[in-house]
């Protein structure tokens, strides 16, 4: 007999009500204090214009293997390679200071490089290597170590911005003279390409799935070469500059993706995605480095852009690492590699690999340094809120949406969650917090008493079910649909997660039993990572697992992910193919709570609309949390100018945070882990001065 069964029995027996059956329920409160965790290492605070600076200088500097080139006559000076103020990196904000050539980074990463065409959506494998392939309008993975009264995105392929005075037009700047890496001027064709054949082009979507939504509804006129405008219908929409770093605003060289796109010759829209395999080499990048090699399923190898057009103070043109690799392996083995010292770098984010790294980088001659940062590695449940055919479900997917729209339905999965026993089967010991979802505890705008959370409680969990109108009417332990819904059969819930990674699926396996003990009975879709990505973001899913993305932890960016504030911003809801939304109430209510924010350049007011959105968001359960956890970073120790308290994950992953192309490797210290030297990255594969 289970408790529900006892305790109804009981109140029977003993004659009292149902009501005082039901104070042995567990009423909603403030989420319990997390484990105390002291991050290693804090962020010196700096202001954004410490960091860099867009100048001219008197003499640039090259590696001597550079100059080969220039000397054979296969490359131009570097001053004529250079924009005419290229973005000046201050010796005072590098933590070693000025550093050296030469030098590889070896980068061990999970995913496989579906092509190059980012902006077509394909994928390059992540783990770091898009990051470093291409430069965005705007750059925030460093500004962890900005003052909180300087916030602002860094200006970067951007150098400047300007609003009108009623806030409505925004008026960029772009770098003047800067060059991809195969010569081909950067300019605003980049931009009319990305806007009008990208971002503005209903039949692609990017990798990262820009839409004219993510930047507030713009629209976009080119003024001239370096110049274009955004207006729009609201005011100040400031994340919008957010929306212009990683992940969203950076371009592609439209002289090589334009004639492949449909509008310009290319056959059609499957063709232009898929025009730039992987083992194209020298796909021409913005980035520090390009590709040399690819080898499938082993490697692949960048070296340096001899355009770059960043250069440190001296005048060095960057970067300092003459070569960058990708071994193609699992993102468990990037941990094991970096701890070992076989690999160079790691985000430690998959808990289950913490006691065995710790233990390993604790010992003297441990070949890396790991430093834990703060508690922003966390997983959610996401229900599809959807009730008009977003995903296209069939009859019981159908039902399992609309329970998913009935609030009961959402508090009974949130209280049969032992989300304690969750995190402590990834790893025991002070890391995982209780997470009820929705904002981190420790961010700058969460506050404890906007949060509600449903603790863990079998009993109330079975109530919420009555509620919903599931009753376990066959006794097999399962509750059941009502009998007029699917025949009144068990309902079966699928849970959609990733398989790449090790914590996923032990989370998305360890909901599955739990939610069994409570009584429902749940199927798992474990998928790898472009499979799933691809079935969540078409809406093919009851519910989801989530590692959560940026808005969690910063608000300012990635804001309108934060709520369905446009057709396809969020992760539960999005539109149906007609375009339509059905947003519940309190689902209408926090888009326009985001929106305002969006709005808002009022501090206080932007914190109180924060604490509303917490509320709306915790209460209704528009996500149920899981855990919460801390990662560490786990470098090489023969990196230089890495800056302290560089967290694996805040406003971008660590690869951005870093600053790669200053990181460098002191000239002692150089062991001979290059593959190409001496070459440059070409179309024709890695070219040579000779
Ligand atoms: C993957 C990894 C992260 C990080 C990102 C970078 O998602 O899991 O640790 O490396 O790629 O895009």
């Amino acid at each position: 007999m289970n408790n529900m069964k006892i305790s109804a029995l009981a109140a029977m027996l003993i004659g009292v009500s149902a009501t005082a059956v039901s104070a042995q329920m567990v009423d909603p409160t403030t989420p319990p204090a997390s484990p105390k965790f002291e991050a290693q290492g804090e962020p010196v605070f700096v202001k954004r214009s410490d960091i860099f600076e867009f100048m001219a200088l008197d003499n640039y500097n090259e590696p001597d293997f550079v100059k080969a080139f220039v000397d054979a006559g296969k490359l131009p000076l570097v001053a004529e390679r250079l924009p005419k103020e290229p973005m000046v990196y201050k010796s005072s904000n590098m933590p070693d200071g000025i550093g050296n050539y030469g030098g590889v980074m070896r980068h061990v990463i999970g995913g496989r490089p579906e092509g190059w065409n980012f902006w077509g959506g394909q994928s390059q494998g992540w783990g770091g290597i898009d990051i470093g392939l291409t430069e965005c309008l705007t750059r925030t993975g460093p500004l962890f170590e900005v003052d909180p009264s300087d916030l602002e995105p860094l200006p970067n392929l951007a150098k400047g911005w300007e609003w009108s005075e009623d806030g409505k037009t925004l008026t960029v700047h772009l770098i003047e003279g800067a060059k991809w890496s195969d010569g081909d001027p950067f300019d605003t064709e980049d931009i009319d390409f990305y806007w009008n054949d990208i971002v503005m082009d209903p039949e692609v979507t990017p990798l990262m799935g820009a839409s004219q939504g993510t930047y507030s509804n713009a629209n976009l006129e080119i003024v001239d070469a370096s110049t274009f405008k955004m207006t729009f219908d609201t005011a100040f929409p400031e994340q919008v500059l957010y929306a212009m770093a990683y992940g969203n605003f950076c371009p592609g060289p439209s002289h090589v993706l334009k004639p492949a796109h449909p509008k310009y010759g290319g056959e059609s829209y499957e063709s232009f995605r898929n025009a730039f395999p992987p083992e194209q080499l020298g796909f021409p990048v913005m980035g520090a480095w390009g590709v040399v090699e690819y080898r499938p399923d082993d490697v692949i190898v960048l070296r340096r852009n001899p355009y770059y057009w960043k250069v440190d103070s001296d005048g060095n043109q960057l970067p300092y690492l003459d070569e960058m690799h990708y071994r193609l392996s699992t993102w468990a083995d990037r941990d094991v590699q970096a701890v070992a010292g076989t690999g160079d770098f790691s985000n430690l984010e998959q808990a289950e690999n913490y006691v065995e790294a710790l233990r390993r980088s604790a010992e003297a001659d441990a070949p890396a340094r790991l430093a834990f940062g703060p508690r922003t590695i966390g997983y959610s449940v996401l229900p599809n809120l959807s009730a008009n055919g977003w995903g296209t479900p069939d009859e019981r997917g159908h039902a399992v949406r609309e329970l998913n729209r009935d609030l009961n339905f959402r508090k009974a999965i949130s209280t049969a969650l032992d989300r304690e026993r969750l995190g402590n089967s990834l790893v025991k010991g002070p890391f995982t917090a209780i997470y009820p979802g929705g904002l981190y505890a420790g961010t700058s705008f969460y506050d404890e008493a906007s949060t509600v959370y449903y603790p863990y409680s079998v009993e109330t969990a079975k109530h919420y079910f009555e509620e919903a109108g599931l009753v376990d009417t066959d006794g097999n332990g399962f509750v059941n649909f009502p009998a007029d819904v699917m025949g009144g059969e068990d309902v079966n819930m699928t849970l959609l997660a990733q398989s790449d990674y090790s914590t996923d699926k032990n989370l998305a396996e360890g909901f599955v039993a739990i939610m069994e003990e409570a009584g429902l009975k749940v199927t798992l879709n474990l998928l790898p990572g472009k499979d799933y990505d691809d079935a969540r973001y078409s809406g093919r899913f009851d519910w989801h697992v989530y590692r959560n993305t940026s808005e969690m932890i910063t608000v300012v960016q990635n804001t309108t992910q934060l709520a369905p504030v446009g057709d396809t911003t969020a992760l539960q809801h999005r539109a149906n193919d007609a375009g339509e939304m059905d947003l519940l109430p309190w689902e209408q209510e926090m888009a326009d709570t985001v929106n305002a924010f969006i709005a808002s350049r009022d501090a206080a007011e932007r914190i109180d609309l924060m604490k509303q959105y917490q509320k709306l968001h915790t209460e209704n359960l528009y996500s149920v949390g899981l855990t919460a956890y801390p990662g560490a970073l786990i470098i090489n120790k023969r990196f230089a100018n890495i800056p302290a308290g560089a967290p694996i994950f805040m406003y971008n992953w660590a690869e951005d945070n870093i600053i790669r192309e200053r990181v460098y490797v002191p000239t002692d210290a150089q062991p001979g882990y290059e593959l190409h030297p001496g070459t440059l990255p070409s179309p024709e594969g890695p070219v040579t001065a000779g």
